[in-house]
């Protein structure tokens, strides 16, 4: 992902919901029930894209398999019984059938967050082979126009190497910036339209030759959010002009990020996190875009994803997309975004990039660590457990530093989340403060238990927990260990449940 424009024009945005439900008593509220049209939030909602340049990185090779990523990535497979799904893709990769070795990166500056070429070859695919039960897409490069055929060779490739684990090709990463970039400046949207269809095919008769039966057919567009850029493409539009003929698209993907990294002009980080992640309101309106766009694309009958997310873009903030808080917004983010129909969401990971979920290798002096977004990905898996209707309906509050779900097992009250992103810092002295929600729940139940994500702080980088475990990579190599067994219960009285949230932490409430 790379954003060269100033950003996030602002979108003017209908905010439907939440905000003017006002409870001064706080009093009990009332939970409401899905509609008939409330949609089932698939449980391997949590999914993730990989930076082609850094698959490597995130996975070994066959001789030095990366367990620590193979480990994390297990985790949602124990959470909800479904593999999670990863997309390797990004911009500027070149198959090369001859090149030794896996991937060979070219810096422009060294010292810069992504290569500006990689060049990969057959070894590159080791890669697949070492996280063990996990879902691909693997990504190939429009713009690899040396010959219609290297783009082909790529393309086998991945169906004998990846074999039954891959599920889709992506063909073209954020191609709404290509024009006067990887195009002439009058490259229109019609000349993608053709280019795309025409590409798509030739994929297909290649790989349908080497890899007879099933071809697994195509995540597209992978436009980067609009509001970014200054191209007119809208995904509408795309499909009228004759977009993918032969019905090759399994998903519908693009991309999302809540704001950009663009130094020297990025706001102070503390301020920021509450004001732009730490922030129900801010929120729904980045989501407003992508949902709406669901709503005009449903008719194609695909899956609507976001193929390439995480919340600020250029990789992300130091002291802002690695915290906490940033755990925080993910929770916030995921559980809106399922609410409304987006049906799984691939949180973006580099090496050293700042907003990674984790760290897989040393690089740039940093040891491989798993990072606080990562416990916010376990907290909605957790979440969503091995439910397969799943549905999410959100309880509107008062403030835009909280939000509260209700999750629903089909049409049985299962659990509730609730999120408290007012900003609490770690350094605070004194006792943290906390806010106590109450709901109105069926009267038969007795008890719930409550599962926290927690840390010291909104700028905490370390020492998170969900459900007392953590996932550290120096305790069991991203396997759960259970630091705190102590397990909490609250009553729930006269069909009133009251739960104390801390500042700045998020909970899971089982109702049994
Ligand atoms: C596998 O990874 C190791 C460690 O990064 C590296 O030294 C080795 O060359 C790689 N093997 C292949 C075939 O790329
Ligand atoms: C691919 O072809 C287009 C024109 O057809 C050209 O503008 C672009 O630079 C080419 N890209 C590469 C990597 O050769
Ligand atoms: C697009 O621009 C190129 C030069 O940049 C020109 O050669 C070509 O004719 C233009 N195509 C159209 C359709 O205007
Ligand atoms: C939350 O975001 C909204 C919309 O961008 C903004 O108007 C509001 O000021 C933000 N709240 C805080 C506490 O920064
Ligand atoms: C957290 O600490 C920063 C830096 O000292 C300060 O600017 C900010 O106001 C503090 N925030 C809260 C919620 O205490």
């Amino acid at each position: 992902m790379r954003f060269s424009s100033s950003a996030l024009l602002g979108s003017a945005l209908l905010i439907g919901q939440g905000l003017c439900n006002s409870n001064p008593e706080n009093k009990p509220r009332a939970i409401p029930t899905p509609r008939w049209d409330t949609p089932t939030v698939p449980n391997d909602l949590q999914a993730f894209s990989i930076e082609f340049a850094f698959f490597p990185d995130y996975a070994g090779n066959k001789s030095h398999p990366n367990e620590f990523s193979k480990n994390l990535l297990t985790n949602f497979k124990t959470l909800t019984g479904v593999p999670p799904t990863v997309r390797v893709g990004g911009d500027h990769s070149y198959y090369h059938p001859d090149q030794k070795e896996n991937v060979e990166l070219i810096y422009a500056n060294p010292n810069n967050d992504q290569p500006d070429t990689i060049y990969y070859g057959p070894a590159f695919f080791e890669s697949y082979h070492t996280l063990g039960n996990v879902k691909f897409f693997h990504g190939l490069n429009l713009n690899q126009n040396r010959s219609i055929q290297i783009l082909q060779e790529a393309a086998i490739e991945a169906c004998i190497s990846i074999g039954p684990q891959l599920e889709l090709f992506e063909l073209g990463n954020e191609w709404n910036f290509a024009p006067g970039e990887y195009r002439t400046a009058n490259y229109s949207m019609l000349d993608y339209v053709h280019e795309w269809n025409q590409k798509a095919a030739a994929v297909k008769a290649a790989v349908q030759k080497a890899c007879p039966g099933h071809f697994p057919g195509f995540f597209a567009p992978s436009f980067a959010l609009l509001n970014f850029i200054k191209s007119q493409w809208s995904a509408e539009d795309l499909f009228k002009l004759g977009y993918d003929p032969h019905n090759l698209i399994k998903e519908l993907s693009f991309h999302n990020y809540m704001g950009v990294n663009e130094p020297p002009n990025n706001p102070p980080v503390d301020w920021d996190l509450q004001r732009l992640l730490m922030n129900h309101t801010s929120i729904q309106e980045s989501l407003a875009t992508q949902i709406q766009r669901a709503k005009n694309l449903a008719y194609l009958g695909h899956p609507y994803v976001l193929g390439e997310l995480n919340s600020i873009a250029n990789q992300g903030i130091t002291g802002e997309t690695n915290t906490f808080g940033d755990a925080l917004w993910l929770v916030d983010f995921s559980f809106w975004a399922g609410a409304h129909n987006i049906k799984r969401l691939h949180f973006h990971q580099g090496l050293d990039y700042r907003y990674a979920s984790w760290q897989p290798i040393l690089g740039k002096g940093q040891p491989p660590t798993t990072r606080p977004p990562y416990y916010g990905q376990i907290m909605v898996a957790s979440a969503l457990g091995h439910s397969h209707n799943a549905r999410v309906v959100n309880i509107p509050l008062n403030e835009e530093t909280e939000s509260a779900y209700a999750i629903y097992d089909g049409d049985r009250l299962s659990k509730l989340a609730i999120v408290n992103m007012q900003a609490f810092n770690e350094t605070t002295t004194g006792t943290r403060p906390s806010k106590e929600y109450k709901f109105e729940v069926p009267g038969h139940y007795r008890q719930a238990k409550v599962e926290s994500l927690i840390a010291p702080g909104s700028d905490a980088t370390e020492e998170v927990t969900f459900a007392g475990i953590s996932y550290d990579h120096d305790l069991a190599m991203g396997k759960p260990v259970v630091v705190d067994p102590k397990e909490k219960f609250v009553m729930i009285e006269d069909g009133v449940l009251r739960v104390d949230v801390p500042d700045s932490s998020a909970v899971v409430v089982s109702l049994n």
